[in-house]
């Protein structure tokens, strides 16, 4: 059976993050679910000039974030894994509060009752305080926090190289391992 994966795209910046995961995720041929926040939609359109729809042709099944009767919203529904790609401060800190006001921290709040794998890219600067208590809540709570902070150890040329840095940490937590992808061999 083909594995299933939850992956939202929240209003922060580095919406590519979350469209390179997708595309992976295709190839890989994961079953894929989709939510894109109302300000997640915003960032991908300002920042990669895709819209929502498009985005859905590398889903199987796209929700909105108001459905809180979808599937997703309850911890029977058969997921093996979710990622919040890019994970904005909100939705960080309805998920380490346990404030299921969308379909996203429902879905996410779920996740870690069943305990699930759940990863998170968050992605701000600089962080407060808050920031770093949600992040440390959602370690506590057995989620897996993967900052939107790119590598530069394997010299990357184009943007694209430096997002893959990111995506590709995100795979390896889904047990996912490219070839292609970077590896520290240690210095020559
Ligand atoms: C262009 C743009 C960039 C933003 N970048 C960030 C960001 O990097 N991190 C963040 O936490 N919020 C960022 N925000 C703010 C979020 O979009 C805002 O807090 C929103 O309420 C998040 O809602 P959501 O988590 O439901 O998507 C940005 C907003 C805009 C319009």
């Amino acid at each position: 059976m083909k594995k299933r994966v939850l992956v939202c795209l929240t209003g922060a910046s580095g919406a590519i993050y979350g469209v390179r995961l997708l595309r992976e995720l295709n190839t890989e041929g994961y079953e894929v679910h989709l939510i894109v926040s109302k300000w997640g939609e915003e960032t991908l359109k300002y920042e990669t000039g895709m819209t929502s729809e498009e985005l859905s042709k590398y889903a199987d099944f796209t929700y909105s974030e108001n459905d809180l009767a979808a599937g997703p919203a309850s911890g029977s529904f058969p997921l093996d894994a979710m990622v919040v790609i890019p994970c904005s401060m909100k939705t960080l800190a309805g998920i380490a509060h346990g404030y299921a006001e969308n379909l996203i921290a429902r879905a996410a709040d779920c996740s870690l009752k069943e305990r699930r794998r759940l990863i998170l890219v968050p992605r701000e600067s600089p962080l407060n305080l808050i920031h770093i208590r949600n992040m440390a809540a959602v370690t506590e709570a057995g989620a897996i926090v993967i900052p939107a902070s790119p590598a530069f150890w394997a010299k990357p040329k184009t943007i694209e190289e430096l997002v893959d840095s990111v995506v590709e940490r995100v795979l390896s937590h889904l047990g996912i391992s490219k070839d292609s992808a970077a590896k520290w061999t240690g210095e020559s």
